[in-house]
This record gives C-alpha cells, sequence and structure tokens, in this order.
C-alpha cells in the first residue's frame, strides 16, 4: 500500500511545482497531526525545501531533460529521503517513492533513485549552501557580508530549525517550549522583543494595526494594562484566532476591529498614543520555520510589498498623537521593506525622528545602530526589522 502521509508530500510538491500555491502556501502545523510520526512527516518536508537546490542539480545530472512534473516530484520526495533522512535506509527510502508511482514511471523512478542512492556518498561532497537559496538572494547578501564565510553562515542558520520558545504572558519572559502550556504562548524570541521595544513609553491608547494572531498584542496587553488596546486586522479567520487569544489569555483591555487599517477611520476617538505595525511583508526572514518561502518569492514580490508598507506608515502617521510613537517592524531583513521604508518615510515627513527605545533587556547582538536587526546567524532567532518612530511635531 502506498504511504498516504508521502502522497500528501507528494501533491504539495506537484502543487509547487504547477506554482498552484497562493505565494504563502505554508505547511500547517496541523498538516501531519493524523499521523503517528507527524515528526518525521514534516521533517521530510523541510528537508526538501531546505535543500532543493542541491536536488534538483543532482536529478539535472541523473536525468535527461526532466519535463514531467509528476516524475520530478517522485524523484525530489525521493532523493531528499535518499540524502536527509539518516534514519530511513535507502531501500526503503526508493520503495516508498516508487509505490507513489503511476505504473509509466515505475522503471524510471526505481532506476533512477538506485543510481543516486549508489553514489550518494560521493554526490553529498559537492554540497554547497549557496545553491539551496534562489541566487539573487545569494547575490543580494553577498553584497553585504565582506567575506564569503560569515555568508555562508548567515545562510547556513537560515537553513537551522527554529529553536522554540513560549513566552509566559504573566511575568513576560521567555521559556523553552511547551507544547500547550496554559499561560505560555508560543513565539520567536525575536518577535516577542518587538513589543517590548516599547517598554519605557507611556501610552494610554494603543493601536495594533495587523495585529492576527496576537502574539504581540499579547504581550501589550500585559506591559501596558493600563492602556485602551486596539487590535485591528483584515482577515477576518485571523481576526478569529486573534480573539480566541485575546480571551484565553484575559487581555481585557483589548478590543478587536476586524477592518482595512487602511481604510480605519477615527470617527470620534482621539489618536493613539502608540501604534504598533507589524506590516505585512515577504515573510523572508522566517525562512528557519518556512523553507519554502524562499521559493515563492521574487525580488518583484519585495519592491511591492515595500509600496504597500510606505502606504502603512503614511496612515498611521495620520492616527498618532504629536509625541506619539510608530513602532514600525517586518518579518524580513531585505532593506527595501526596513530601512529604506523608514528612510522614505522620515524624508517626507520630518516631523517623525527615529528614537533609540531603552532595551537594555534584549541582549545587543539584536541591534544594528537605532535599528532592531535580527540576523539569524547572531541571534539564533527569524529575521526581524524594527524602528521607533516618534512624532516631535
Ligand atoms: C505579520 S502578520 C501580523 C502578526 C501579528 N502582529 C502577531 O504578532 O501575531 C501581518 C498581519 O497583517 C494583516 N493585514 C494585511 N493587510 C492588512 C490591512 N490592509 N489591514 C489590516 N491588517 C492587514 C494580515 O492579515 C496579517 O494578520
Amino acid at each position: 500500500m502506498p504511504d498516504k502521509f508521502r502522497r500528501r508530500l507528494l501533491s504539495l510538491l506537484l502543487s509547487f511545482y504547477n506554482s498552484q500555491h497562493n505565494g504563502s502556501s505554508y505547511l500547517e502545523e496541523d498538516f501531519f497531526e493524523d499521523s503517528g510520526y507527524q515528526r518525521v512527516y514534516r521533517k521530510i518536508y523541510f528537508n526538501i525545501f531546505r535543500n532543493l537546490g542541491f536536488i534538483e542539480r543532482i536529478l539535472t545530472e541523473y536525468t535527461k531533460n526532466l519535463k514531467d512534473k509528476k516524475a520530478k516530484s517522485l524523484l525530489v520526495l525521493g532523493t531528499s529521503q535518499i540524502f536527509f533522512m539518516d534514519d530511513i535506509p535507502d531501500y526503503a527510502c526508493i520503495n516508498e517513492t516508487v509505490k507513489l508511482a503511476p505504473v509509466y514511471l515505475k522503471k524510471f523512478i526505481n532506476a533512477t533513485l538506485r543510481n543516486i542512492a549508489r553514489n550518494k556518498e560521493v554526490l553529498i561532497q559537492s554540497y554547497s549552501i549557496k545553491e539551496n537559496f534562489p541566487d539573487w538572494f545569494v547575490q543580494k547578501w553577498a553584497n553585504l557580508f565582506s567575506n564569503d564565510c560569515e555568508l555562508d553562515n548567515f545562510l547556513n542558520f537560515f537553513n537551522k530549525s527554529p529553536e522554540f520558545h513560549s513566552i509566559n504572558m504573566d511575568s513576560l519572559t521567555p521559556e523553552p517550549y511547551i507544547k500547550n502550556a496554559s499561560r505560555s504562548y508560543p513565539m520567536d524570541l525575536a518577535s516577542f522583543y518587538i513589543p517590548m521595544l516599547s517598554g519605557n513609553i507611556r501610552a494610554s491608547s494603543i493601536m495594533d494595526a495587523c495585529a492576527a494572531p496576537g502574539g504581540k498584542t499579547l504581550v501589550l496587553s500585559q506591559l501596558h494594562p493600563n492602556a485602551k488596546i486596539t487590535a485591528l486586522d483584515k482577515d477576518s479567520k485571523r481576526s478569529d484566532i486573534l480573539a480566541h487569544n485575546v480571551k484565553k489569555y484575559n487581555a481585557d483591555n483589548v478590543r478587536i476591529i476586524n477592518e482595512d487599517f487602511l481604510n480605519f477611520n477615527l470617527k470620534n476617538q482621539e489618536k493613539f498614543d502608540l501604534i504598533l505595525l507589524d506590516a505585512p511583508c515577504t515573510g523572508l526572514g522566517t525562512m528557519k520555520r518556512h523553507p519554502e518561502i524562499r521559493w515563492l518569492r521574487t525580488r518583484e514580490d519585495i519592491k511591492k510589498m515595500a509600496s504597500y508598507q510606505n502606504k502603512f506608515l503614511e496612515k498611521a502617521s495620520q492616527l498618532v498623537t504629536h509625541g506619539g510613537y510608530i513602532l514600525y517592524s517586518v518579518c524580513s531583513l531585505e532593506a527595501e521593506e526596513g530601512i529604506d521604508v523608514i528612510n522614505n518615510f522620515i524624508d517626507s515627513n520630518p516631523n517623525f525622528k527615529i528614537f533609540t527605545p531603552n532595551f537594555h533587556y534584549i541582549p545587543s547582538d539584536f541591534f544594528w545602530g537605532k535599528f532592531y536587526y535580527t540576523l539569524p546567524h547572531k541571534t539564533l532567532t527569524d529575521g526581524f526589522f524594527a524602528a521607533l518612530l516618534k512624532n516631535t511635531a
């Protein structure tokens, strides 16, 4: 019998090669929850997208003109297991893949995978970390690092499994990750520190402009217990999750609005003393937990996001009080989505100044001058950018 979970992986790969993803089709947390071997299948999935450049190069060497997408997907699935699933013997990696193949492909898949498995010790010697990221991404970062070693180090850390933390929402301290712990919320450390950057700001009204699923809202709620917090998100399903989290963690000073921030109207309400703008972005900083994202995004996407992010900042500037703050953040390390957005905004809004937050509780590795900037090989976290802006008008 073909393994139904490997079949699921195969159909994910097929939609990837047929470009049937919506640009953000991440593996859901519960995707293999119905399997007793969830960890194994998740590991296969992560290995595929972390090593796809290497796998595809080997396949180009061992096949001629591989146009059939089903054949390609099967070979990627089999090859990734042969190289990166040490606990599964090669014959099992091959047999399980051949079982999934339609009759017309069985012989070809079997012969190709056997051939690759025979030579795997030699082939792995040619592995290069750079081939496992799109060329445009490697070139971009090669220009930023002074030496090749640091570039490889950076890419290697982006290819590692994420470190999981939980945030204790009573004490606002990170703890080792415990699944389903009642007062703990699972969060990457770099994400947790972003709302913490507002720790010294006195704010009686706060807007979390892109709030769902709500990790940062919960931190804001605990950090500013006397403030009224408006948590807004455009996506209704995600807003439901936000509402669930706000209720579960008794964040009583939070009200939720399911609306487009760009259309948000103050009506009779006062402006906000602090706006957290955790803006939509390419998500390229989350490659540790979403390794496929590097293959889904393009340079064009970065530009599009940057122009969207400019609009968000402009909108936030109309909603913040004189003397108030905007905390801008993205889970991307691309300059276009971070420092360039901030510089463009300040150029056209000179009354806003970059404000250095008091960050004594956050390690200095998490900063780059006035900016919060988490390079994964330095902080062992996701890659985030954040800047705190003060309206000095
Ligand atoms: C990076 S995620 C926010 C993560 C969240 N701050 C947290 O810590 O859990 C960006 C969010 O922006 C929302 N979003 C995108 N466009 C929006 C818009 N025009 N108005 C409001 N929310 C929007 C998305 O639905 C998504 O939930």
